[in-house]
């Protein structure tokens, strides 16, 4: 166990946009939503619990008072809609997946997928996410001392290498580099948020850009169907036992708990893309923030450091539950750093939240980047701090005002794997290496999409002292 003395530790104030003092004006505000949109929020965001927002077409609420939060996401979320803009950028495409479907259709999803993201099964990888992080700092190592690289875009190579040693154990059968090159595409194209959308313009006026989004879905789910045949071929007559225990072999025998029903052939495709879409990038960025935080906080490293050079030393079983403070750091960064800074819903009836009246149709934003920042909830909340979330202290957070996660019914299915897999690879890569920030390189969050590092994140790598002694390792079951 570690110990947590109550020594005071540095803090430190990571960049981040400062809030203009008022509202912005109607142009102003479009071409900022377009260009950054955390830059959007001004100080009364900061400071009122609801804020009222007049938009051409609708009305927009933005809600960061924990009693209204629940009452959206919790105990009303049936009245809260998904909204049309949220759900084409994070799940364009992906019709029949869990990420954009709506109503039974959802219901039976989450039912049936539910076991896949259970705490055992997802115990069941951490060697897998070892593993990778093993490969990664083997990379790293041959580069040589010194050598700079772009933390950021290693990152998003590890998570995906991740889920896919997690969902195909047994390989994509295909050219690798180019299915990441035609993922970065497809994110490129749902990330663009037009002004059309921006205008509330219906979803059915086209838009640009949508004819290179299906070339890209039609290569992936040519790949995804190819590699989905041959696991059909392959677990046909096999006893479960004998199959690749990956997310695959799950979504393929995992029969709907209340129906018997097994997922379609479009349904298990769709979540495949959903859990690589929903999973890498945000996962990714979480890691990058956290390297770069730590690389600014020479204490919390060498505390994270002692941690992984004890807990890695010890068995894979319960490793993440053991890297407590690693996970604080972890979690510090999703609070700075949420990589999905804003949920939006629309209002199906009209409702009262905190007082104020909700009409039909109107549209509810919750950001966490604002929730996680709000000067009624957290004390000094622009410092990096990862001992709020040590045990001792987490339980004083109140339960919503911390929602990198969301909360509720579509609270995030894979929560508990991003945070075993975050948790890991920081420890077995902080272990190894010292990364500081390269001479010249400017910090600055950009939302789009998620909330990542404007431009990447350009660190240099300096084995830390103990990589030059032979590795210790923890023992994973591959040995
Ligand atoms: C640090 C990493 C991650 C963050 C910050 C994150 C964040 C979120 C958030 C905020 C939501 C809720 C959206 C809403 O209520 O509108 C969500 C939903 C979802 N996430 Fe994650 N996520 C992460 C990792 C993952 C991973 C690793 C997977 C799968 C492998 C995943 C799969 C999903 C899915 C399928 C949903 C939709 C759930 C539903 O609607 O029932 N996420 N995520």
């Amino acid at each position: 166990m570690a110990d947590f003395e109550s020594e005071v530790l540095e803090t430190y104030c990571p960049p981040v946009p400062l809030p203009p003092a008022r509202r912005l004006r109607w142009f102003r505000l479009l071409a900022t939503l377009k260009r950054n949109p955390l830059e959007c929020w001004s100080d009364e965001f900061f400071r009122e619990p609801i804020v009222k927002v007049r938009l051409p077409f609708t009305d927009s609420v933005i809600v960061h008072e924990p009693s209204a939060i629940k009452r959206v996401l919790v105990d009303n979320a049936g009245n809260y809609r998904k909204d049309p803009i949220q759900r084409r950028i994070l799940a364009s495409g992906l019709a029949d997946g869990l990420l954009s479907a709506e109503g039974e259709r959802w219901e039976m999803q989450r039912r049936t997928l539910a076991p896949l993201f259970a705490r055992r099964t997802v115990a069941s990888f951490a060697s897998a996410m070892l593993e990778a992080s093993e490969r990664l700092a083997e990379r790293w190592s041959a580069l040589g001392p010194r050598a700079t690289i772009d933390v950021a875009a290693e990152m998003t190579l590890i998570t995906l290498n991740v889920l896919a040693r997690t969902i195909f154990s047994d390989g994509i059968g295909g050219d690798y580099d180019q299915f990441r090159v035609a993922m970065n595409a497809y994110f490129a194209v749902i990330g663009h948020i037009g002004a059309l959308d921006l205008l509330g313009v219906p979803q059915s006026v086209p838009r640009p850009g949508r004819r290179r989004l299906r070339q890209t879905m039609a290569y992936f789910e040519g790949i995804i169907d190819r590699i989905i045949e041959m696991r059909c071929r392959r677990l046909v007559g096999r006893p479960a036992g004998e199959a690749p225990s990956d997310l695959l072999t799950l979504l393929l025998r995992t029969p709907d708990p209340a129906t018997g029903r097994p997922m379609s052939r479009a349904e298990i495709r769709s979540n495949i893309l959903t859990f690589l879409s929903a999973g890498h990038e945000t996962t990714a960025n979480t890691l990058a923030w956290s390297m770069f935080l730590l690389s600014q906080a020479s204490q919390w490293r060498a505390r994270v450091r002692a941690e992984a050079a004890r807990e890695l030393a010890g068995p894979v079983e319960g490793l993440a539950d053991r890297l407590i403070v690693t996970r604080a750091v972890i979690e510090e960064a999703l609070r700075l750093y949420p990589p999905i800074a804003a949920l939006s819903r629309v209002a199906e009836a009209a409702d009262t939240l905190g007082g104020v009246a909700i009409r039909p149709r109107s549209l509810v934003v919750i950001a966490p980047y604002v929730l996680h920042r709000h000067r009624l909830l957290w004390t000094q909340p622009d410092l990096f701090d990862p001992s709020r979330f040590l045990p001792e202290r987490r339980a004083a957070i109140p339960r919503f005002a911390y929602l990198p996660f969301g909360v509720g019914p579509r609270i995030c299915i894979g929560a508990s794997f991003a945070l075993q897999e975050a948790t890991i690879v920081l420890a077995a890569l902080v272990q190894r290496f010292d990364m500081e920030l390269a001479p010249g390189a400017q910090v600055w969050p950009l939302q789009k999409i998620t909330l990542r590092p404007a431009g990447g994140l350009p660190m240099r790598l300096k084995p830390s002292v103990r990589d030059v002694q032979p590795a210790l390792h923890c023992r994973t079951q591959m040995g």
